[in-house]
């Protein structure tokens, strides 16, 4: 069944096909220069500029790759969790099309897409890898899921304030370096000479697997309002000392977890997983315990519309007439637990 999606959770506009042998075409258009002058995502800017963008990308998507819309089995969309407006541009649109193009609808949940992310190729496969442990970390997210099946999910532990993207974001700032801050933070941790600094590690003793990014900020932040001059070298040592911190926290929960929950698989997903100090030291921990490691490749790991368009192959069972769809369009907020298994009605296959 080929699935057209659309993506506008964020500041990514995606859309995407998908069909029987896996990613067809994916169209983006990235919003980050639109957000750079305010360091971070403005919410009022994203609907807008999605809205702008929305249905040239669908066209473009569709004549470039020579298809009609008679083809089409399904039109999905990203129902949440995101920011409300941005989410109802595509819902709104996936909801027109589906009306007139006379195909059923199914908007999906945000990370549960970024879940089966790992496991695209080929179609359909996700189910042979459960169970598996899932570290989400991008700048609206972070948790660790326990996957038991597809729609089966146990959220072991989320940030209780920031995103460890947001986290990055906002040190950035703090350091004077651009937007998105992750990569720019990252770069000048380089050149961080270690040990020189040293933040606390949010949360690394506590019994559970919470999450917790505002306090490690807040640390960076006194350190830097202490030092009358701050040297280009202190800088970067202190943008080491923070990465440090982030990566030794999430690396030692995720492992705490696998080894806890008997899971040899864990799946690294969301813009974070970028980041090379977390993908090696991950990578180290789960080799030493015999854990397999899935990362996605980059244009899969960020936000896209691909893993909305499989995810929703997969659940295609539980697409309606957007008519008799009774949902709301879009939910800003969508705990992961609310879902469950697809409809096994029909079986039709994906
Ligand atoms: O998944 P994503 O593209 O968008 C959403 O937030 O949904 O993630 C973007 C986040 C930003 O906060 C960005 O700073 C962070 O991912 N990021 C990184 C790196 N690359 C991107 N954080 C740390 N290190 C990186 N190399
Ligand atoms: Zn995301």
């Amino acid at each position: 069944m080929l699935v057209l999606a659309i993506e506008s959770s964020c500041d990514d506009t995606a859309v995407a096909l998908y069909g029987g042998g896996g990613v067809v075409a994916e169209r983006r258009h990235s919003q980050t220069l639109l957000h750079a002058p305010h360091g971070g995502v403005v919410p009022e800017l994203a609907s807008r500029d999605h809205a702008r963008r929305l249905l040239t990308l669908v066209d473009t998507l569709l004549a470039e790759t020579e298809t009609d819309p008679s083809a089409l089995g399904l039109v999905a969309y990203t129902r949440g969790p995101g920011l409300v407006g941005a989410l109802l541009t595509g819902a709104a649109l996936a909801h027109g099309l589906a009306y007139g193009w006379r195909k059923t609808l199914l908007g999906v949940h945000h990370i549960e897409g970024h879940l089966v992310s790992a496991f695209l190729d080929p179609p359909g496969s996700l189910p042979a890898h459960c169970p598996f442990l899932g570290l989400v970390v991008s700048g609206g997210h972070s948790l660790l899921v326990h996957v038991h099946g597809l729609g089966r999910y146990e959220v072991l532990g989320a940030t209780r304030d920031d995103a460890a993207g947001e986290a990055f974001d906002k040190v950035a700032q703090l350091l004077g370096l651009g937007y998105p801050g992750g990569p720019a933070v990252s770069r000048l941790a380089e050149s961080g000479r270690p040990g020189r600094v040293v933040f606390p590690r949010p949360l690394l003793h506590a019994a559970d697997y919470a999450l917790s990014f505002s306090g490690l900020k807040t640390a960076v932040r006194r350190w830097l309002e202490t030092r009358s001059e701050i040297a280009a070298e202190d800088r970067a040592d202190a943008a080491l000392a923070f990465e440090e911190a982030v990566v030794d926290v999430l690396v030692a929960k995720t492992r705490r977890a696998w080894r806890s929950r008997r899971l040899d698989r864990v799946v690294l997903v969301g813009g974070v997983s970028a980041n090379r100090r977390l993908r090696a030291t991950l990578a180290r921990a789960a080799e030493t315990d015999g854990v397999s490691l899935h990362v996605p490749p980059p244009q899969l790991s960020t936000d896209n519309a691909a893993m909305i368009a499989a995810l929703a192959s997969l659940r295609c069972n539980d697409a309606r007439r957007p008519s008799e769809s009774a949902h709301p369009w879009a939910r800003a907020r969508w705990p992961l637990v609310e879902l469950g298994p697809p409809a096994l009605r029909g079986l039709r296959a994906a």
